[in-house]
């Protein structure tokens, strides 16, 4: 079995970490990988937005099934390309994946299915004045959104009007993300839930939180997130059986009403709140980075498996089953990141069995609750072996527990043994899921 996982950062070392840890042994190749994933799997030097350079290896190598991890290679139609070659894949149709590529379709296909979001305007890239206009009269809070890709960037949330126009003229003046669209704030908790899906049917994964801030206790801009855990107790079972009701299932009637049955990977991001139902933030066509990488840790059913069924239509026979407990990521980050950064910093810290230490898990029916996992991103391999920086989120140090605050004290103490110049990271990873944990051990 030859699994080809299409990306290069720590959603998909987490991604082949995962797959090695299938009974089925799959060969895994990572395209183009990075310094973590070639020591578990082949990397393969071809870029995630190559799709004819990716469909000519899957030809070539016979691989069996492809697993995208990126947006843009989705957007782009890869998934129609391997289909209509044969191959199996997961991942939406570049048809389904308007629902991340442009934010103008997926709020008009949340109204037309009376999917629960917020009201909005969206604006044309030449309408500043006009958008400006808006954002003023309306006054903040408000999410202003990119409508194209923005690599999990391009919905910042601003609470005051100085913030938002200057939010606004980065986005439509500077072209910092494309088009922009401007949405009512959404007060109350954002939370994030995944389904795989086959077009019909779907399994839901660990629900999780991410940190989309900078600084601790969400301040500064915005990056692609700095932290996560699973699951994020806001999202109780009664809640999740409204989610599911209200949102992912008209989500996916939806598209197969309007002629794009969704399969693959659905991240609905979520606005939780007491005073109403679960709205929809955003939806993106793929796992969230760095949320994948304390989903799939908690992910207890063959990843060989789960993945075929997906790409063949039988998840419904398939099903899927989690660990209990919590797993929690600690990005570290270059200086200066989310802005500019250095790159070529020696890392000191890691150890070889970072990444080779999740394959002891091979075979495992239950937790190793000691067991960290050191995901790569941006980092790379010096000829003498040791690793550089070579990106801004440079590792995610994930760790699973039997609750939240031992998944978190195992991932900081990891973290504290990992060095490079210049290294930030929050160090308030979870606080909200602590919160809730004392709030309900109080009650
Ligand atoms: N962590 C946010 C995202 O992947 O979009």
């Amino acid at each position: 079995m030859k699994v080809l996982v299409v990306g290069s950062g720590g959603r998909e070392h987490a991604f082949a970490d995962y797959l090695q840890r299938s009974r089925h042994h799959p060969q895994i190749y990572v395209a183009p990988g990075n310094a973590g994933t070639e020591q578990i799997a082949t990397n393969v030097p071809i870029a995630a937005d190559d799709i004819d350079g990716l469909l000519n290896f899957a030809k070539s190598e016979d691989i069996d099934l492809t697993v995208v991890g990126p947006e843009v290679p989705l957007t782009l139609g890869i998934v129609d390309r391997f289909r209509a070659n044969g191959s199996a894949i997961v991942g939406p149709t570049k048809a389904a994946a308007q629902l991340e590529g442009s934010k103008a379709f997926s709020k008009s296909f949340m109204n037309r299915h009376g999917i629960p979001t917020a009201a909005y305007r969206t604006f044309k890239s030449g309408d500043y004045d006009l958008a400006a206009a808006y954002v003023t009269e309306h006054g903040a809070p408000i999410v202003i959104k990119a409508s194209g890709l923005a690599a999990g960037k391009g919905a910042v949330v601003c609470s005051d009007l100085k913030s938002a126009l200057s939010t606004l003229e980065a986005m439509m003046r500077d072209h910092a993300f494309g088009a922009a669209g401007d949405e009512s704030f959404m007060e109350g908790e954002e939370a994030s839930i995944f389904a795989l899906c086959d077009g019909t049917n779907y399994v839901l994964l660990p629900s999780a939180q991410d940190h989309k801030r900078v600084g601790e206790n969400d301040t500064g801009p915005n990056t692609g997130g700095m932290g996560a855990y699973a699951p994020a107790p806001v999202i109780d079972d009664s809640l999740l059986e409204v989610i599911r009701h209200d949102i992912i299932e008209p989500t996916l009637a939806g598209m197969v009403g309007e002629g794009a049955p969704y399969t693959g990977f659905l991240y609905v991001g979520l606005m939780i709140s007491d005073s109403h139902g679960p709205r929809v933030v955003e939806y993106n066509c793929r796992m969230g980075d760095p949320e994948t990488q304390v989903v799939l840790p908690l992910v207890e059913t063959d990843a060989v498996e789960l993945f075929s069924a997906c790409a063949t239509g039988r998840l419904a026979n398939t099903g899927i089953a989690c660990r209990d407990g919590a797993a929690a990521t600690v990005v570290l980050a270059s200086e200066g990141y989310p802005g500019s950064y250095p790159k070529g910093r020696r890392i000191d810290g890691l150890v070889a069995d970072d990444a080779a230490s999740s394959m002891e898990a091979a075979g495992h029916d239950r937790p190793d609750w000691d067991r960290t996992y050191v995901y790569h991103a941006g980092t790379r391999r010096r000829e003498d072996g040791s690793y550089e920086t070579s990106g801004g989120r440079v590792l995610a140090v994930t760790a699973v527990g039997r609750d939240l605050q031992s998944a978190l004290s195992k991932a900081y103490a990891r973290v504290s043994s990992i060095h490079f110049d210049g290294a930030h990271y929050r160090r308030d990873i979870g606080f909200r899921g602590l919160a809730r944990a004392e709030a309900s051990s109080d009650a």
